[in-house]
């Protein structure tokens, strides 16, 4: 049995792809913020993470370390838009944003690397909006919006490309947006049910895709 550890499986996409991996036959550990979540399965086992706590990284990690599982795919999906409103930075959201959706993320998966198979798969949940490339185009969030936002998974992308790079043939590392997602952070205006995307998500896992690259739907996405 392979298995899967999920960022933020308390609600939104990370909750709907830890059912997607479920029914594919995965085992899924999966980290939650809130201290309880009412949800069981033989083949699921939930971990306690705040990112924005380097304590809470600490010990989530000992425990994944304890329960002693090597991970065959490891999705950073947790993450946090709290200037949505703002057009422009307010720097203690920008502290709050890189906490959780970069610098949490990064110490998270670096304290969890060692338990990362040879052969396994890294995928960042970035966004479109951490794209410099479309910054202004069009195809992009509004330029001004959510700068915090923005520049945490700029920054995480960052991440994801010279981790690429350090774990170059062991280890396959992506940044995937998972476009614009009917959850709590996408709002309901939103153009895709989070169950379409755990789809995609998973289809793009489970593949074997060129390491180092930020993917929509299986396409590769300017950075
Ligand atoms: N929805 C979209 O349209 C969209 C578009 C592009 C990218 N994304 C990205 O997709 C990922 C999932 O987003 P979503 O739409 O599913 O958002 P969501 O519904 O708000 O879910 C975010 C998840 O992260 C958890 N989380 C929040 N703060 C945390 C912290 N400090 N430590 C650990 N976990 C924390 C949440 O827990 P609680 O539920 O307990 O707060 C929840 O499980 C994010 O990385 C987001 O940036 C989403």
């Amino acid at each position: 049995m392979k298995n899967v550890l999920i960022t933020g499986v308390d609600g939104g996409i990370g909750r709907v792809l830890a059912l997607k991996f479920l029914k594919e036959g995965f085992f899924v550990s999966g980290t939650i913020l809130a201290d309880d979540v009412n949800w069981q399965d033989d083949n699921l086992k939930l971990f306690k993470l705040d990112l924005s706590q380097a304590d809470s990284i600490n010990k989530c990690v000992e425990d994944i370390l304890n329960f002693n599982q090597t991970i065959d795919i490891l999705i950073n999906n947790a993450g946090i838009l709290i200037d949505k409103e703002e057009e422009g930075v307010v720097v203690e959201k920008l502290r709050k944003t890189l906490e959780v959706n970069l610098i949490g993320t990064i110490d998270f998966t670096e304290k969890i690397l060692p338990q990362v198979k040879e052969g396994g798969h890294i995928i960042n949940i970035s966004s479109s909006a951490g794209s410099l490339a479309l910054v202004g185009s069009g195809k992009s969030h509004y330029p001004g919006h959510y700068p915090a936002y923005k520049i945490s998974k700029a920054a995480l992308n960052m991440y994801t490309r010279t981790l690429s790079f350090r774990l170059k043939d062991k280890v396959i590392v992506s940044a995937v947006n998972p476009g614009w997602v009917k959850t709590s952070m996408g709002g309901q205006e939103a153009d895709l049910e989070p169950e379409i995307v755990a789809d995609n998500i998973f289809n793009f896992a489970v593949s074997k895709p060129e390491s180092g690259n930020f993917w929509f739907n299986g396409d590769k996405m300017p950075w």
